[in-house]
Formats: structure tokens, C-alpha cells, sequence
């Protein structure tokens, strides 16, 4: 029963039996601390609850929480695989008590579980107090019956425990195990603690303070507990090893990294092996819980582990990537008890695989350079901070690496060197710097950036979260202090909010803070390409830098972002598949309440073009496949047939999107660093509402998705309704009825035409006169005036009119809205000896219009004075007359 899952399971189910809720692990991600990098405690995700500021459900609770410490206050990386205990990644195992039992429960319960539970030996265990701790020394000698030289009085900070700089904290006491005086290594306290004969198994804290940041202590509400004990220490306790990677869970994993490589998993090549196995854990959890390679904060931590990995994995020989081969292997051993585990195995492979891929690249030039440099060296020697910057910026070392390879050689590095490297570069950057051409507000931004790093964007996975509040900025000019009522930009160490860049817009939202600080946040934006400025008004209180702010990005709104944005690349693969491959971004904005995107094409877009570009981006949504992001070199984004980048320097790192499937394959592939939707079953439904020409060479389509494209479409389904019921028709109907009316309509047109023709021609008695034939000297004549004829018709009745002369002129005048139109034609034969040109603007003269034109048989004009058209005809009778 003693293997690492059992003990895990068995320690759950005794403080179960004891009335304690079994909590799940929290992710490593600590969702309440901005102030902590990884959980690195059992009792951090009841942090809260300690202090009093969250209630919780439940007064007692245990867990086997996940920690990861290798950065911050708990950092022990550089320890990791040359010693027989130190891991980035363990378990803790804990129970804990918010205001229920004390101290006395908390030491019966532990030493009963060990001894009596457990049965290990209680000859084997020596008890530590904090020195002033009385009551706890007194408890142990009563329930332990441990002599009192084995209850150790502890004076120094290793019995007064703190999870970091600030929050709860108080004495404790811890257990050690005694693995036999074959082992070097003394009882706590005494000279030789250090070594590894007495290893602390268990940490009981009797919490009682919560520290401020600014030296003030002050007392939990409760006194509370919080224990914590190493699960693989435990494991290799009761499996009757000293070394944690003696333990069956980190055999397997040693064993699979020796049979990989074909190599020896002992002598020399031990600490690799060891190093292969704890950093395999931690890289793997991490990608788990969310956190993929990256050159800043957390990313960049993960980006160390899996890098000293790998340059291990390249000393024991492997000749191909070697760590996403183990995977398999960790969830075998531990997929049982962490899910998550299983479910991001095919992330976790293929972000190893990458990393190790591209690392390797560069890692053996890498080497090559340091063992030159390093040729000439003895021990004690330093390494230049340039070389081991050098190797950092060109060959991707992390400086924690380049330690590492030094380490068994005993050689050093010139750290300060180094860090005045990494300035150099800094500054030669912001002097390259073209910017933004606002000289005073750039200079506020690299400030901000130098002194504090790029802001770390957590809202990939999470819309809220706490953030350290590093700058504001007010006016262009950093503030320290701002309260109710002001508008300032706000920068935090972290945060969920994006901001506008890749045409998606930047989040809104709110902050909260401790006493009655709130703020509105209407948007933010991303200056310099890597800090997050939050735009925010104050609603109350005040900030000041160094407060802690709970940051909630508006869900609703960035749920509608998160759609839009996947819906353009739908939309931008679909319109390549359907126009072709022409087909390119122009540019893009994604809103909330829609999305547009321009694009290079020539023609407009058909309708039936519309309807397939539609079709095909729904039927993706319908598909509702998983959207998948990786992160790639540049150069494998190229190959994995995405856009080709120009200008990247290596290292830096691309955001790749795949997202539907067609034939198999990924349907769309983007770089794009904008937030997407988990599924495209989320963005719901997607309508194109406008397609339009930007300039030449380039349209624009706007959609809508979601419940925006719901209610366009219900509006349009309204307004078809109305117009249905005007028609006194169905919907289905409407669209028949209304040609019916329209070719009805030009029918009426037509007889009305027609009828107002032959009225004209008969005379109607009123304001017309039927045209009479009457003979100037041999000429026979016609000439007539029509009031609301239209002009297009004197043309077919001058034709009429000429025939019926067979020899003679005819002249007409259309009047409309006051307007003339005069028309003549001239018989064929009479054409020698009058123009219908000259005979048409003696008419127009006379009604106060100009030229007129056409051929000498038919000519046409017109003059705004309708009410003079009777002396247009008696001019162009005169000019007949001569
Ligand atoms: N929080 C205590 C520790 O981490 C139990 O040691």
C-alpha cells in the first residue's frame, strides 16, 4: 500500500474520516495572490479564508495541492538533481483548520496518522518547536511521549513560517524523519542540520498573524492551522529509501529516460536523469494549467525548466527531442489523480516538442562557444557576463542554464556583468525606438517597461484576477497616487485585460481594491507593444502604486470580442477558398458588437459569392471543433502553413490559431495573439451584413455573430412581416406579389402612356388642341402644343405626324412642370430647303432656351418657358413663312 498514489489517497481519506472536506488541488496559477508566481503551498489557495476575507463553506479541509517553486520567495531550481530532495514541482500534502481546531488537535492528528496509521517508527522522529512556543513543547511531550531532547527549540525563521513577503503566517513545528546514521547529516539545529540524515517530513503552522506589506503584523480573526507535508519525502520515507527520487513514481520516470537515451541512469549520469524527471513534472503541469513557453514572467520560468531539461537530455546523448517521449509515462503515474493531466496531454507533447525542437537548434553552437570559452578556465574562475549574455540573447540560455553547465566544473558567472549586458541592449532598443512620435508620452512608457518588465496578460485563460499596480499615468506623467472622480491609466504587474492590438479591441471592465476603491474600466490599450494601460475612471477611493486591485474584465462584452475574432479568420479562410488565394488581410476590427474585415479583391462580391462565404464559415461554427493555440518559432509557423513573417529575430515567439477541420486538416491557420473562443460552436451563428469597396483593389465585409446576427436577422424577419402585411400576403408570398404589382405597374404605365398619346393626338378639348394641317406659301404644316406629354414620346409622334404629312413640317411642344420640348421634322424632300435644326431653336428662342439639335429631317430642344409655347410655334411658322 505504499506507493505514492496510495499514500495520497490514504492521507485524503484520514483527514476525510475526520470530518474535513477533500479539496481538489488548485491550479499553480494562484487565482487570489498577485504577488506570488506559482502556488508553492498547500495553504495558498485558502489564503482568503485564513485572513478572513472570503468565507469559506467548510471549517476544515484537507488536499493534496500541486506546487511548483522555482521562482519568487520558494525557489528551488538550482538545487534540483543534485540533491536527494529538492523538486521545482511536488505535492503537499495538508489539512487545515480556519478558526476550528488548534494546535492540540493538529499534533495528535499528525502524529497519529505516522505512527499509528502509518506505522513508521517513532524512534525515527524528532520534533521541532518555535522557541518561544511552550504549549506546542508541552503538547508533543503529552501526545508523542517524546523525550524532551527530541522536541528541539528553534529560535531562527525556520520554524516560523510565511507564504511570502505579506499574508499568513505564524509559528510552527515541524517532524523529521532520522534515515540512520549511515547518512551524513545532524538533528535540526545543530551544525550539521543540512545534510540528509534528518529530513523534515511535516510542518505544522499554527497560523495566527497576517503580514502587511510595510512591516505591520496583525492578528487572523481566528487561530487557524495549516500543515504541510512533502509527499514524495513522505513516500521515500515509507518506502524505506532517503531520496525522493528512489520513490516508485520518479523510478518509472527515470527508467523510461534511461531506456530512451540507452543510457545508464546511475554515476555521472544521475543528476541529469533526475533533472530530466522533476523538470518533466513541473513543464508538464504548467502547460496544464495554462502556461506555455514565453520570454517574460511565467512563461519565461517555464521556458527554464524545460531548457535545463533539454540541455541534459542533450548530455546524456539523445539525439532526438526527448521529453514530450516521456509524457506518457507521467500520466500513466499520475493521470489517476490529476485529470487535467490527461486532458492536456497532447498540448503538453507538442509544447516539449516544440520548445526542445527549437532550442535544439541552437544549443550545440551554444555549447561550442561556452566550452571555448571556458577551455582555459580552473576552478574558481568566472565566466564574463558578456559571454553569458551572449548565450542568452543569441542561443537561447536561460543565465540559470549556463550556471548549471558551469556547476561541475566550479566555475562562476559574472552576474553583474551580465544584467549590465541585458541594460546595454535595453537601451540601445529604446534608442532604435522610432515611436510614436509623442516623444514625452514614449519616454513615460520605457520608464514604466525598463523598471518593471512588460505587463503579463493572464486572460487567455481567465477573465479576473489580482493584480500588483506597478505605475498610473495621468496626463502623460507618472502619478503615484489618484482618487475618486480622476481618469487615469493603470498598470498593473499582471492582468486579464487585453490590450487593443491585431485590430481586436482592448477589454472593459472593473477593479475593485481593499477599503472602498472601485473604478470603471472603459478600455485598454497596449503601449509599446507589451504593457497593458487600463483606462479607468474612479469611482470611489483612492490608489496608490503598490496596491493590490481584483481586475474583472467585462465577460459579456469579451465574449462577443472573443467571437468576432474567430469568426474573422473563418471568414478570411473562406473567402480565399471561394475568391482564391489573392485573398489577403487589409485590415481587420473586431468589436463587440460586430466585426469587419478588409481584404484585396477586385470585384465586388456576387450574392451567390456571399452565400457561399456564409455557408461555409457556419457550417464550421456548426462543426464546433476545439479552436487549438500553440506556440511556435516563426519559422515552424511558416512551415505549419501560416503567413510568412518578415523581420523576426529568433526566439521571438508566434501565437498560432488553428481552428475548424476540412478534409482532415486544420481549417484555418493564423498567427494572431488576440482572444478566441473555446469552441466555434460559441460564436453561434455569423451574418455578413454589407460588403462595400474601401478603395480600389480592396472590399470590406461587415458581419455580425451570435446574438447580434439573431436580432438582424429577427429585424429583417419583422420588417418581411410588415411589408407581407401591407401586401395582404404571407412572407413566402410577399416576395411573387410584389413582382406581380411591379410588372403591373409598368403595364398601367404603358396605358397611361399610350392613352395620354392618343388624347393628345385627338385633342382633348382642353388645354391641347388637335394639331391642324394648314399650308404656309406650299408647305403644309402641323404644328401643336401638349401639355403633360412626355418628351420621350415627340420623337415617335413627329414620325407619325411626317407620314400623315407625306410632304410638310411638324412641330410639337411638350410641356411639362413648365418646361417646353420642342420638336420639328421636315419631309424628305423638303430638307433642301428647311432645317428641322434652324426651325427647332427659332422655336426654342421663343421659349427662352438655347440651341437646340439634331439632323436637318428631326430636331429637338428645350427652354423653361412652358407658358410661351404657342409663340414657339407662330417663330417657327414665321421662319417656314421666311
Ligand atoms: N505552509 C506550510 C509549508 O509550506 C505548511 O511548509
Amino acid at each position: 500500500m505504499n506507493t505514492t498514489n496510495d499514500i495520497r489517497r490514504s492521507f485524503l481519506e484520514y483527514f476525510g474520516e475526520q470530518g474535513h472536506e477533500i479539496v481538489p488541488s488548485s491550479p499553480l496559477i494562484p487565482h487570489n495572490d498577485p504577488t506570488l508566481m506559482f502556488v508553492n503551498a498547500g495553504m495558498v489557495p485558502f489564503k482568503n479564508i485564513f485572513t478572513g476575507t472570503e468565507k469559506s463553506k467548510f471549517s476544515t479541509a484537507t488536499s493534496s495541492q500541486k506546487c511548483v517553486r522555482a521562482g519568487g520567495k520558494h525557489n528551488d531550481l538550482d538545487n534540483v538533481g543534485y540533491t536527494a530532495r529538492h523538486h521545482t514541482f511536488f505535492e503537499m500534502l495538508g489539512n487545515f483548520s480556519f478558526g476550528d481546531y488548534f494546535k492540540e488537535q493538529a499534533i495528535h492528528n499528525a502524529w497519529d496518522l505516522i505512527t499509528r496509521v502509518w506505522g513508521i517508527a517513532a524512534d525515527r522522529l524528532t520534533v521541532t518547536v518555535y522557541h518561544t512556543d511552550d504549549e506546542a513543547f508541552d503538547l508533543w511531550r503529552k501526545i508523542s511521549g517524546l523525550p524532551e531532547e527530541r522536541i528541539i527549540r528553534i529560535a531562527t525563521n525556520d520554524n516560523f513560517w510565511s507564504m511570502g513577503d505579506t499574508g499568513p503566517c505564524g509559528p510552527c513545528s515541524e517532524i523529521f524523519y532520522d534515515h540512520g546514521d549511515h547518512i551524513a547529516g545532524g538533528p535540526p539545529g545543530s551544525p550539521d542540520e543540512d545534510g540528509d540524515r534528518f529530513v523534515e517530513i511535516w510542518n505544522l503552522v499554527f497560523m495566527q498573524y497576517d503580514q502587511h506589506a510595510g512591516g505591520d503584523r496583525v492578528d487572523l480573526p481566528h487561530p487557524s492551522i495549516d500543515t504541510g507535508m512533502g509527499l514524495e519525502r513522505v513516500a521515500a520515507v515509507m518506502q524505506g529509501t532517503h531520496d525522493n527520487y528512489d520513490i516508485d513514481l520518479f523510478k518509472a520516470l527515470i527508467a523510461e529516460s534511461g531506456s530512451l537515451t540507452g543510457t545508464s541512469t546511475t554515476g555521472e549520469n544521475q543528476a541529469s536523469h533526475r533533472v530530466i524527471a522533476d523538470h518533466l513534472r513541473a513543464a508538464s503541469f504548467l502547460v496544464a494549467d495554462g502556461v506555455l513557453p514565453a520570454n517574460e514572467g511565467r512563461g519565461y520560468v517555464l521556458r527554464r525548466i524545460m531548457r535545463r531539461a533539454m540541455r541534459h537530455a542533450h548530455i546524456l546523448g539523445a539525439k532526438d527531442p526527448l521529453m514530450h517521449r516521456m509524457v506518457g509515462s507521467l500520466t500513466g503515474e499520475m493521470g489517476n489523480a490529476f485529470p487535467e493531466l490527461i486532458r492536456a496531454k497532447p498540448l503538453i507533447e507538442e509544447t516539449l516538442l516544440r520548445e526542445e525542437t527549437s532550442f535544439r537548434r541552437t544549443l550545440a553552437n551554444g555549447l561550442k562557444l561556452l566550452d571555448a570559452e571556458i577551455a582555459d578556465m580552473s576552478e574558481g574562475d568566472t565566466l564574463s557576463g558578456e559571454t553569458a549574455f551572449k548565450l542568452y540573447d543569441t542561443y537561447g540560455f536561460p543565465y540559470d542554464l549556463t550556471e548549471d553547465a558551469l556547476r561541475n566544473r566550479s566555475l562562476n558567472v559574472d552576474r553583474a556583468g551580465f544584467d549590465t549586458a541585458m541594460e546595454q541592449q535595453k537601451a540601445a532598443a529604446r534608442a532604435a525606438w522610432k515611436g510614436s512620435g509623442d516623444q514625452a508620452s514614449d519616454t513615460v512608457w520605457f520608464d514604466i517597461a525598463e523598471q518593471h518588465g512588460s505587463t503579463e496578460f493572464t486572460g487567455y485563460s481567465s477573465e479576473e484576477g489580482e493584480g500588483v499596480v506597478i505605475a498610473m499615468v495621468k496626463d502623460g506623467a507618472e502619478i503615484t497616487q489618484a482618487k475618486a472622480g480622476e481618469d487615469v491609466l493603470i498598470l498593473t504587474n499582471q492582468t486579464p485585460f487585453y490590450g487593443e492590438s491585431g485590430g481586436q479591441m482592448g477589454d472593459a471592465g472593473t477593479a475593485a481594491g481593499s477599503d472602498d476603491f472601485r473604478a470603471t474600466i472603459t478600455d485598454t490599450s497596449k503601449p509599446l507593444g507589451r504593457l497593458h494601460a487600463q483606462h479607468a475612471r474612479i469611482d470611489s477611493g483612492t490608489l496608490s502604486t503598490g496596491d493590490s486591485i481584483h481586475l474583472v474584465v467585462d465577460g459579456t462584452r469579451r465574449t462577443e470580442l472573443r467571437a468576432n475574432h474567430s469568426a474573422t479568420h473563418l471568414l478570411h479562410k473562406a473567402l480565399r477558398h471561394h475568391l482564391g488565394d489573392h485573398v489577403t488581410q487589409k485590415g481587420s476590427l473586431v468589436a463587440p458588437d460586430r466585426l469587419r474585415f478588409d481584404f484585396s479583391h477586385v470585384a465586388a462580391l456576387t450574392d451567390e459569392e456571399i452565400a457561399k462565404v456564409e455557408a461555409d464559415v457556419n457550417a464550421q461554427i456548426r462543426g464546433n471543433s476545439d479552436v487549438v493555440t500553440r506556440l511556435m518559432s516563426p519559422d515552424d509557423a511558416v512551415a505549419a502553413g501560416a503567413l510568412a513573417l518578415f523581420g523576426e529575430k529568433y526566439g521571438d515567439e508566434v501565437r498560432v490559431l488553428s481552428m475548424g477541420t476540412e478534409d482532415d486538416t486544420d481549417y484555418s491557420v493564423e498567427l494572431c495573439g488576440g482572444t478566441h473562443v473555446r469552441a466555434l460552436g460559441d460564436i453561434g451563428l455569423m451574418v455578413i451584413v454589407s460588403e462595400s469597396a474601401v478603395s480600389s483593389g480592396v472590399r470590406r465585409i461587415e458581419a455580425l455573430t451570435g446574438e447580434a446576427a439573431r436580432l438582424w436577422l429577427a429585424e429583417r424577419d419583422r420588417k418581411l412581416k410588415s411589408i407581407a402585411s401591407v401586401l395582404k400576403s404571407s412572407p413566402e408570398e410577399a416576395a411573387d406579389r410584389v413582382s406581380t404589382l411591379v410588372e403591373e405597374r409598368k403595364k398601367l404605365d404603358r396605358e397611361l402612356t399610350e392613352a395620354k398619346k392618343a388624347l393628345a393626338l385627338a385633342g382633348d378639348g382642353g388645354s391641347n388642341s388637335a394639331a391642324e394641317v394648314e399650308t404656309i406659301g406650299d408647305v403644309a404644316f402641323s404644328g401643336q402644343v401638349i401639355n403633360g406629354l412626355n418628351p420621350k414620346e415627340l420623337r415617335g409622334l413627329i414620325d407619325e405626324a411626317k407620314k400623315s404629312l407625306s410632304s410638310g413640317i411638324a412641330a410639337l411642344i411638350a410641356v411639362n412642370d413648365g418646361r417646353a420640348t420642342v420638336a420639328v421634322g421636315v419631309t424628305e424632300d423638303l430638307t433642301d430647303r428647311h432645317n428641322a435644326v434652324e426651325l427647332v431653336q427659332a422655336g426654342v428662342a421663343a421659349v427662352g432656351g438655347k440651341g437646340g439639335g439634331g439632323r436637318p429631317d428631326m430636331a429637338q430642344g428645350g427652354g423653361p418657358d412652358g407658358a410661351t409655347a404657342d409663340q414657339a410655334i407662330a417663330a417657327i411658322k414665321a421662319m417656314i413663312a421666311g
